[in-house]
């Protein structure tokens, strides 16, 4: 049989086709509207999401309807979609970048208390969160938030449209805030908080269970027939299922939209500093995971937006000075998650003169994505956990260039997955699991997921790297006050 892996994106949905043994025979990617209606407010259309993902199913299946055996999602993670009592959508669904929620957030951590919230939840709270997002909705919209019934999350959304479930599943749901992510349940103390109920919260169920199976209108458009459907995984779960990134003690790296580092366990474990997140991953496991807001989406803008161009290759071919320091970037253009938990926070270039080139600001942009990631992989170094090597997936993969930076800065062996698709490579495979053709995750992964390559550390850049960093942390320290102001 062959299955599909659908990966909703922020500024598209992929959707991949491949057999029970991972060979990808299709993909279509369809793009879909992002909009920053005020600095630092990120929305999107949910049936932008729906209508873009029926249409990208049309164009994978053609051909292979009648071969479709089963179906899953990746899914950016923590949005906010509200539905009224005919199911209908309340307002545009409100993103993980989406800095908004800051008061409420101030609230959650300094007088509800980041203890307490710990206690409930395994995590604090953040903008990007999705209890503090409600909790902004209840008090600058309450005309919406007195008519909503139910509470998803995106790929919760398009799960539910294309199968009538209304279901979640443990690693998404633990991006709630709302979830007790070590004891597996909402936390009734979180939704009290928040003013809600748990039936307007949906049912967890495995991130590699059947829940049913595709709508029989859309199956039949398909040519297609009982299309199992497994709930799936936030996007960097299933990114990390993707590229075999399961079982105890593995690290994955994306850089996409946003960059995470993704470091695996068996046990549950919070952070104590809370620079990472406490969620559970799709394998039934646990992970520990730091996000920035902005990575290769500060790429996008910087080549797209600023120096308007799409060729991404010939900008970078040339840079050189790499690790010589001179122009330092902050990528915080939707302010900054991981480690600093600062919405107000904004991209900055430091340290340009007369002989600073378009060249040098380019390289500091991947330098300074670079550096934001290695906050979380100093984070995760400073609880003792020991990362020498990682897999890496998204966009910023495919620069080797970028490549050779992220290795250096992070010092670690960057393992290059065969297929570059992550998060739909992860979704296809839940997709098998569920429909029995792996008896659990893990053992599906380590089957099907091959490593083509990998970039080794350069040490003796990433000595130099070493002292940029410095230069980089103490830039943001020296202007956390002006950005609160
Ligand atoms: C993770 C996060 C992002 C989104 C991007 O916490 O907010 O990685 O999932 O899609």
């Amino acid at each position: 049989m062959l299955y599909a892996g659908i990966d909703l994106g922020t500024s598209s949905v992929k959707l991949i086709l491949c057999d029970e043994k991972g060979t990808v025979l299709n993909s279509v990617t369809r793009d879909y509207p992002l909009s920053f209606p005020k600095d630092g407010w990120a929305e999107q259309n949910p049936s932008d999401w729906y209508e873009q993902t029926v249409l990208g199913l049309e164009e994978l299946a053609d051909g292979y309807g009648s071969r479709l055996g089963g179906l899953s999602f990746g899914g950016q993670m923590h949005g906010l979609v509200m539905l009224d009592e005919n199911d209908r959508v309340l307002r545009p669904a409100i993103l993980w970048n989406d800095g908004r929620s800051a008061e409420e957030c101030d609230y959650l951590n300094n007088t509800v208390g980041r203890d307490r919230l710990s206690q409930w939840t395994g995590n604090i709270a953040f903008p990007g969160f999705t209890a503090p997002k409600i909790l902004w909705v209840k008090r600058h919209e309450p005309q919406i938030f007195a008519k909503c019934r139910k509470i998803m999350l995106p790929k919760d959304y398009l799960c539910c449209r294309l199968s009538g479930q209304f279901v979640t599943e443990p690693s998404d749901a633990s991006g709630t805030l709302l979830y007790d992510v070590k004891n597996g349940r909402w936390s009734p103390e979180m939704l009290d908080i928040c003013g809600i109920t748990e039936n307007m919260l949906p049912t967890v169920r495995r991130s590699y269970e059947n829940i049913g199976t595709l709508r029989k209108e859309l199956a039949d458009s398909l040519g297609a027939k009982d299309v199992v459907i497994a709930p799936g995984a936030g996007d960097n779960a299933a990114a990390a299922v993707g590229m075999g990134v399961v079982g105890p003690g593995r690290c994955s790296i994306s850089v996409g939209t946003s960059g995470t580092v993704f470091i695996t366990s068996e046990e549950f474990a919070a952070d104590g500093e809370n620079a990472l997140h406490s969620f559970a991953h799709a394998d039934g496991g646990f992970h520990l995971m730091g996000c920035v807001l902005s990575a290769a989406g500060s790429n996008k803008w910087w080549m797209e937006e600023i120096l308007g161009s799409g060729d991404y290759g010939t900008e970078q071919e040339k840079i050189t000075g790499l690790g010589e320091g001179g122009v330092i970037f902050l990528p915080y253009l939707m302010g900054e998650r991981s480690p600093h938990n600062d919405p107000d926070a904004r991209g900055v270039f430091a340290g340009m003169s007369m002989g600073t080139s378009r060249a040098d600001m380019t390289r500091a942009v991947l330098e300074g994505v670079a550096f934001a990631l290695r906050d979380c992989v100093e984070a995760a170094r400073r609880r003792g956990i020991i990362i020498n090597e990682a897999c890496l997936c998204g966009g910023g993969m495919k620069s080797p260039l970028w490549r050779k930076i992220l290795a250096a800065v992070l010092r670690l062996k960057l393992n290059i997955p065969a297929c570059g698709e992550g998060p739909a490579y992860g979704a296809a495979i839940l997709a098998m699991t569920a429909a029995g053709e792996y008896p659990s995750v893990r053992e599906a992964a380590e089957k099907i997921v091959k490593i083509s390559g990998s970039t080794e550390v350069d040490y003796e850049l990433a000595q130099k790297y070493d002292n940029v960093y410095k230069r980089y942390r103490a830039l943001y320290q020296s202007l956390a006050e002006w950005f609160k102001e």
